[in-house]
């Protein structure tokens, strides 16, 4: 691990930390897999790398070519480092009430950014994004809601680092923003061991957990359906921004975890999976460090100024 040939070799094998004192069952253990651990700060490192290398195999992406992707975070700025380091150019869609962190570390890493319009969410830029690319065939269009290089990654990737080091696993809890994540890992797991539990993390139509999206709200990433979501999922629970934002302090106050807002959501899912169970080891995942999220003042300020902040700021 000392000496690397790129900072995109730095990409995945990331830690799995023991959280039990966080359980509200003592015959059921907890643990959290630091995706904040990766290059950039998040599980869409993985991700980015998967679907570039992939699109240079198919030849949908040559030397020089510009990618478009709609992001209204995390997987900007993954595909931001790796299009630097291997030359593409990148344009990324995003809303225009994204914060300011988001829009800078495009900005530092190279990205132009075009920005659609923040009433409409991440929905929206989808929506321009697919305009783009049809009006602009140049572009490579590689669309993390729909391609198999999403769950792909966490297939090949993610799923397999989880089993190495937890086999003893019961239970897979995760948020649900493209479902990558889910569908990757959960057919992983579910292909070693079928008794293993896939929970999802959903906020409730209409609220907004940063990065994690409401399968109710009419848009089904194709991610999902193509991997069988309905079927492979075992159970959907919904957690509020404020519950997400009381387990991501209860993360840093208990166990000295600094994460991400929507890692609150899946601590909060993980430890309700602890409460059901009568015994077991429940495997969550902590999408992203809290580095981009400090103006939300989540550990700082009065919870109902951070919720109210979180409802109007895209964050992550
Ligand atoms: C912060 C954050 N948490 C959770 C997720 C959800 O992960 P996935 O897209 O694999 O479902 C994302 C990405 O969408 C994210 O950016």
């Amino acid at each position: 691990m000392a000496r690397l040939d790129s900072i995109l070799d730095l990409i995945g094998d990331t830690p799995l930390v023991d959280v039990s004192r966080l359980s509200p069952n003592p015959r059921v253990r907890l643990l959290i897999k630091l995706e904040g651990q990766n290059p950039t700060g998040s599980v869409k490192d993985r991700i980015a790398l998967a679907m570039v290398e992939a699109a240079e195999r198919d030849g949908t992406l040559r030397p020089g070519q510009t990618i478009l992707e709609p992001s209204s975070g995390n997987t900007g700025i993954g595909l931001a480092l790796v299009c630097r380091v291997k030359g593409y150019g990148l344009k990324v869609v995003l809303p225009e009430n994204v914060s300011v962190e988001r829009r800078q570390l495009l900005e530092i890493f190279g990205a132009e950014v075009v920005l659609s319009p923040g009433a409409e969410g991440s929905n929206g830029a989808v929506r321009l994004a697919e305009k783009l690319a049809a009006d602009t065939p140049e572009y490579a269009f590689l669309y993390q809601y729909g391609t198999p290089d999403n769950p792909g990654a966490h297939y090949r990737g993610t799923g397999p680092e989880i089993w190495r080091d937890c086999p003893e696993v019961t239970h897979f809890v995760a948020g649900l923003g493209t479902s990558g994540t889910l569908m990757g890992v959960g057919r992983y797991l579910k292909e070693q061991n079928p008794a293993v539990q896939v929970w999802a993390v959903e906020p409730p139509a209409g609220e907004l957990v940063q990065g994690l999206r409401s399968l109710d709200e009419g848009y089904i990433p194709p991610v999902f359906r193509d991997w069988g979501g309905a079927e492979l999922l075992d159970r959907k629970l919904i957690v509020r921004p404020r519950e997400s934002i009381e387990w991501t302090r209860r993360l840093l106050d208990e166990a000295g975890i600094f994460a991400g807002l929507s890692s609150g959501a899946a601590m909060a899912g993980a430890a309700r999976a602890a409460a059901d169970a009568d015994e077991g080891v429940v495997v969550t995942l902590a999408p992203d460090g809290g580095w981009k999220y400090l103006s939300t003042g989540a550990w700082t300020d009065p919870l109902d100024d951070v919720v109210e902040r979180a409802s109007r700021i895209i964050y992550f």
